[in-house]
């Protein structure tokens, strides 16, 4: 059995450890073959490969980022795109496939397994946002990072008697925001689930300046105002459609800075909770869903993603982890905003 290895979408500390553990587990007790795609989709849309066995795999179960590159090419949208990926797995001699993403990488494997092509998913976000699993690797990294970045700003704020803002990632789901913000002592959290009221934000700033602390804000990307749009970077859409997020931690220092008259600062984090390498969680949960993945093929359980469920690495339908969303529940934030304010 010849295997195609492939990474798509935002890059996910971890994801090299899946495919150190899907290559190690393959070529040692199942005598597999692999073939690296490199860049996501293009990869098997362009025939862009790479060796991809032992000696590739060794020492990078610390390593952020992954070896195969990651896009954001969607061969949905490119004409005749999945019959070109088929042709080129044929022509490559590729068996099946292991697809590591998140919503939109696992939605093409759903496109493709439709179409009779052999593959099974492993799922990936930083955002923690897919159904049918419990966790997905790379969140617990980018909550640790996000929740240093929280506590150093914590002093700062305090000796100069400011507001500090700080903007996580979260797309759709607040997960990040309201994690590292419980973490971190944040004494405002805003997730995009919760469309925020300003004038009730301000009064939590005002109230944590009341009892001498100084106030610090965390709020999601995609986090938004009651009245009013999203705040976006630019209107430009990638090829699944998703406008550029970043600039509401920007507008919420202004907004608060005119309401209060004190001093409002904002830190974006951005990529770097993207960056690096992963927490012992994450390279554990990575390690055991390559695990897992890679018996998925042994069995031929095509069309499935493995999921953590509990403790335990399960099989779910790929369709699962990509027809809702998994958002932050409205007592979830509740159990937050006992410390607002
Ligand atoms: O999908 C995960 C994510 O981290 C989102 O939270 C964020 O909006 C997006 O990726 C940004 O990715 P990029 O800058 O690579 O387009």
């Amino acid at each position: 059995m010849r295997v195609g290895v492939l990474t798509g979408g935002g890059d996910c500390p971890g994801l090299n450890a899946v495919i150190r553990a899907v290559v190690r587990r393959g070529v040692t007790d199942y005598g597999y073959e692999f073939v690296g795609f490199r860049d996501g989709w293009k990869g098997p849309l362009e025939g862009l490969t790479m060796e991809l066995g032992i000696p590739q795999v060794r020492g990078i179960l610390p390593r952020g980022g992954t070896i195969l590159g990651s896009s954001r090419t969607n061969p949905i949208k490119v004409d005749g795109g999945i019959d070109t990926i088929k042709d080129n797995m044929r022509s490559l001699g590729v068996d099946a496939l292991v697809a590591i993403g998140g919503e939109d990488t696992l939605g093409v494997a759903t496109a493709l397994t439709d179409a009779g092509l052999p593959a099974v998913g492993v799922p990936k976000t930083i955002d923690n946002d897919l159904s049918a699993t419990d966790f997905t690797f790379g969140f617990d990294t980018a909550v640790t990072i996000a929740t240093e970045a929280i506590d150093r700003l914590h002093t700062t704020a305090e000796s100069h008697h400011r507001i500090l803002i700080c903007e996580v990632m979260g797309r759709h789901a607040g997960w990040i925001a309201l994690h590292s913000g419980m973490a971190g002592g944040a004494n405002v959290i805003l997730i995009p689930e919760v469309p925020f009221d300003l004038d009730q934000v301000v009064e939590w700033v005002e109230s944590r300046f009341r009892s001498h602390y100084a106030p610090i804000v965390c709020v999601a990307e995609g986090a938004l105002p009651r009245e009013g749009d999203l705040v976006t970077k630019d209107a430009t859409l990638d090829a699944f459609g998703h406008v550029k997020l970043s600039g509401i931690g920007e507008w919420l220092a202004s907004q608060i800075e005119e309401r209060t008259g004190k001093e409002a600062r904002t830190t974006v984090l951005g990529h770097v909770q993207r960056g690096g390498t992963p927490t012992a969680f994450d390279r554990v949960l990575a390690t055991r869903f390559g695990l897992n993945a890679i018996a998925a093929v042994k069995d031929e359980a095509w069309g499935t993603m493995v999921a953590l469920q509990g403790t335990d690495i399960v099989r779910v339908p790929l369709q699962a982890a990509t027809g809702t969303l998994k958002t932050v529940p409205a007592e979830r934030y509740e159990e937050a905003m006992a410390f607002f304010g």
